[in-house]
């Protein structure tokens, strides 16, 4: 097992270095910046059936579901489709409404998930086309769905689930992209920077890796709290979900996400000085509105740790604590933005002596309802 986790202490941590190399063999053969071409074998076979779709619903559990949520905000924001993202547990009771028009798109690591594959069989029942983004090769739901492509994140152990995450990112972005070109919903030149950037995503979390030292400081500031709040907004807000959740499941740190505004209509009564108060504010658009929510935290005496864009000296003039990340597009930042938080969870789980890998009470794959 020594040998298994490369000098790592934990699996997890292992995974999330993997992650460079994992996003390459993502999008390996399937994106050529040059040449400005995405090709996904899966999408390309129905392409006119996918790209004809009057709506797209992603499903999945967990770290899966919320992947759905970036890539809603991806697939409207480029590709101009309706998206409707849901817990396969809830689609799979309410009698959704579906027909052949739609594409389901099921995103498991596992490809075993009982739910989803629960929820598929219903979509399949109901005429709609289904589409798999699974980590597990042959796994039930790549073999339930019409078509599909792997992430190829190789075996993920920790329990957490961190490399399967921005695998699944990555390949909702490349969708998201090729329908945008696909349907001529993006200019060519917003195409092909789009490319060239998420080709250089894997170079730029090396250096979000290296900044371990700083995540550490930040680590042992939360370690012994209680409860931790994030904020984000647009592509963001899903990060923030995920972001709390890691902390919860390995840490058992109470941890609540919400979108930035939302915070005035709940979650602010809660914020005091013993509140810490993650802000993932590397949003180009937006980012006056970001700085007055820290604003309002600070106010409160909470304690804000920002997540920003390198060379930024507004927030960092405010917050606490900040931690940069290199400079992308929106719509790529949260591949950036979210190894971070998988650092800052883990961090303070080991230091509150949690076993990282093996959380009490969770399981890495939900085979039984
Ligand atoms: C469990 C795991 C999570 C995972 C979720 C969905 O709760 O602990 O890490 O996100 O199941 O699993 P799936 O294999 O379908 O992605």
């Amino acid at each position: 097992e020594l040998l298994e986790k490369g000098g790592y202490d934990y699996f997890m941590l292992k995974e999330i270095h993997e992650q460079p190399n994992t996003l390459r063999d993502c999008m390996r053969g399937r994106i050529n910046a040059d040449e400005g071409w995405i090709r996904l074998g899966g999408l390309e076979d129905y392409a006119s059936k996918i790209s004809k779709a009057k709506r797209f619903v992603m499903i999945g559990c967990g770290t899966s579901w919320h992947a759905g949520l970036i890539g809603e905000y991806l697939f409207e924001d480029l590709a101009r489709i309706p998206v409707e993202v849901e817990y396969a547990s809830e689609f799979r009771y309410r009698n959704p409404v579906i027909s052949e028009k739609d594409v389901v798109i099921a995103i498991s690591q596992s490809g075993e998930t009982a739910d989803t594959l629960a929820a598929l069989e219903i979509a399949k029942e109901k005429g709609a086309f289904l589409y798999g983004v699974v980590n597990s090769v042959g796994s039930s739901i790549a073999r339930t769905t019409h078509a599909g492509s792997y992430i190829h994140a190789g075996p993920e152990i920790g329990v957490a689930s961190t490399k399967a995450f921005t695998g699944q990112v990555t390949l909702l972005t490349l969708m998201a992209l090729y329908l945008a070109h696909h349907r001529g919903t993006i200019s060519e030149q917003y195409y092909r920077k789009l490319i060239t950037e998420l080709t250089l995503i894997p170079e730029k979390i090396k250096k979000v890796l290296q900044q371990d030292d700083k995540i550490k400081y930040i680590a042992a500031e939360i370690k012994d709290r209680q409860n931790a709040i994030y904020l984000g907004r647009g592509y963001n807000f899903p990060v923030a979900l995920e972001g709390a959740l890691k902390l919860k499941e390995i840490s058992y740190i109470h941890a609540e996400g919400y979108p930035a505004a939302e915070m005035k209509h709940g979650p602010i009564a809660l914020i005091d000085e013993n509140m810490p108060v993650i802000v993932i504010a590397t949003n180009r658009s937006a980012y006056d509105k970001i700085v007055s929510n820290i604003q309002e935290v600070k106010a409160r005496k909470g304690t804000v740790i920002a997540v920003v864009p390198e060379g930024d000296d507004t927030i960092s003039r405010i917050a606490d604590y900040t931690i940069e990340i290199p400079e992308t597009e929106d719509p790529l930042s949260p591949l950036l933005s979210v190894i971070l938080l998988q650092l800052l969870s883990y961090y303070t789980a080991v230091m509150r002596g949690c076993n990282v890998d093996q959380p009490r009470n969770l399981a890495k794959s939900v085979t039984v309802e």
